[in-house]
């Protein structure tokens, strides 16, 4: 059983942690608006455009993988894509997905030029719409393929709130 106050950290997937990555998953209910597992995601990322490149984390709570996130990133450009980001249903609550998004937003500021950090959701009951919004996301109104609700965290926006 991991802690509300476990340390959060976004850790290299490497032969040692793979099988415990991808044993991580998320509710029934949760998989009608999150249906990749981490397996696929995992997959699909070995196999990205080469203008598209992946970063790949397993999301650890002290010592402990708790969860799966993946981003596509143009850091010329400022431009960072959330792809794919779940807590193991038996670990959700406590805090994690929240801390490792804000990992992931320092990692980019880090980056310099940080412009906007794009994500989307399906939508329906107990969709991340919510978590991302306490997250500082806005909907931006468009929707690929008609489902997948596109959201937007602006640096400048958020640099602006956090130094208030
Ligand atoms: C979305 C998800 C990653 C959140 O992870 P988590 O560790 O359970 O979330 P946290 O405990 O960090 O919650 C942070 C805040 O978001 C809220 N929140 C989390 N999931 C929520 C949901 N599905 N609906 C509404 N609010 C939610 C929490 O209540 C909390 O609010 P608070 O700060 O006001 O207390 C996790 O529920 C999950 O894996 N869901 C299935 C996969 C998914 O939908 N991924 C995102 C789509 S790409």
């Amino acid at each position: 059983m991991t802690e509300p106050t476990a340390q959060v950290s976004l850790m290299e997937i490497t032969r040692h942690n793979i099988k415990a990555v991808l044993a991580l998953e998320v509710s029934l209910e949760q998989k009608k608006v999150y249906p990749r597992s981490n397996a696929y995601s995992i997959a699909e990322g070995h196999f990205s455009a080469d203008d598209d490149p992946v970063w790949m984390r397993a999301i650890y709570a002290d010592e402990t993988p708790v969860g799966f996130l993946m981003t596509s990133e143009v850091p010329e450009d400022g431009i960072y894509f959330l792809w794919r980001i779940m807590i193991d249903q038996h670990h959700q609550g406590r805090g994690y997905g929240r801390r490792a998004v804000e990992l992931l937003v320092q990692r980019i500021q880090k980056n310099g030029n940080p412009q906007y950090l794009l994500t989307s959701h399906l939508k329906g009951d107990g969709d991340a719409g919510i978590f991302y919004q306490g997250l500082g996301f806005d909907y931006t109104g468009e929707v690929m393929d008609e489902t997948d609700f596109m959201m937007k965290l602006d640096f400048q926006h958020h640099e602006a709130e956090q130094g208030e």
